[in-house]
């Protein structure tokens, strides 16, 4: 963790953190919140949430998850959004034009031509937020653009032989998501949570046959999504072995784009 101080941002940054898995997304995100005081979702924490409550969608997840394949686009981008609207960072804005009747509102209104709600950003700082694994496919990059313009889009860009040294040692706190590497950084009482006490686990797609699986997953997915981003003039790539030569780097240049 950071000791600096928070670093203030002028405008909203509204990022997305793109890489395979292991590359140290939560770990940056991590990061970033204490630098930049950002709110983050991560889209692997909630699908976990969702298993460890048993809801239809955990319990639907579970399986797809320990085969280290990918939740389908649609309830993915549902269930992002829905997060995006309830954490109160993007606002439904019904976008009702004239000469709609009442009935036809009402339509709009209750879901029936979703299409015409688009959700509302702040360009306040204080509205930042970043996204850690979503979206995964160009066609949820697709959806999100059509409810949010996000405005940065980070490729971890992280050798795979790497990636397969930190998984083996990774440990998690689950009901926060906070990560650490029995190498790197270690909690301070092996196996206990360094803010709760409670204690740590390793996940269940961190075995070696589903971790090659999701790798391909990944590599399968990605080359369309970064190729829509690189399009929009979005997308920025940073490359390293360890997130403590990528972190300075991400840090200035998001000081160059939004403090
Ligand atoms: P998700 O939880 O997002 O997993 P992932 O993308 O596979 O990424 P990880 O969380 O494994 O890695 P990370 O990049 O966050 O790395 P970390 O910081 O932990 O998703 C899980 C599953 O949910 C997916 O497989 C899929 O099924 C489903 N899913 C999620 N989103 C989806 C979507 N949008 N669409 C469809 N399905 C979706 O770092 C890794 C380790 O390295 C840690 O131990 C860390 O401490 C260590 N580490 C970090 N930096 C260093 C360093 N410098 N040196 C040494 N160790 C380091
Ligand atoms: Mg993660």
């Amino acid at each position: 963790m950071s000791a600096a101080v928070a670093t203030k941002l002028r405008t909203a940054a509204r990022m997305i953190l793109i890489g395979p898995p292991g590359s140290g997304k939560g770990t940056q995100s991590g990061r970033l919140l204490n630098q930049f005081k950002l709110s983050s979702i991560s889209s692997g924490d909630i699908l976990r949430e969702n298993i460890r409550a048993r809801t239809p969608l955990g319990v639907q997840a579970e399986t797809i998850i320990r085969q280290g394949g990918l939740i389908a686009d649609n309830v993915m981008v549902k269930l992002i959004v829905g997060e995006l609207s309830k954490r109160g960072w993007v606002e439904s804005r019904p976008t009702l034009t004239s000469g709609v009747t009442m009935s036809g509102a009402l339509e709009i209104l209750s879901g029936a031509a979703a299409k015409a709600t688009r959700l509302a950003t702040s360009e306040s700082p204080s509205s930042s937020f970043l996204l850690d694994g979503f979206p995964r496919t160009r066609k949820q990059a697709e959806s999100l653009d059509e409810e949010v313009d996000m405005n940065f889009v980070v490729n971890l860009d992280v050798p795979t032989d790497v990636i397969l040294e930190r998984i083996a040692g990774r440990m998690v706190h689950e009901p926060s998501g906070r990560v650490y590497n029995n190498g790197w950084n270690p909690p301070r009482v092996p196996g206990i949570d360094d803010v709760t006490g409670e204690p740590l686990t390793r996940r269940a797609d961190d075995c070696p046959e589903t971790f090659a699986k999701r790798l391909k997953a990944y590599e399968e997915s990605t080359a369309p999504l970064l190729e829509h981003y690189d399009k929009a003039g979005l997308l920025w790539t940073v490359r390293g072995n360890s997130s403590d030569e990528i972190t300075p780097l991400l840090d200035a240049e998001i000081v160059r784009r939004f403090a």
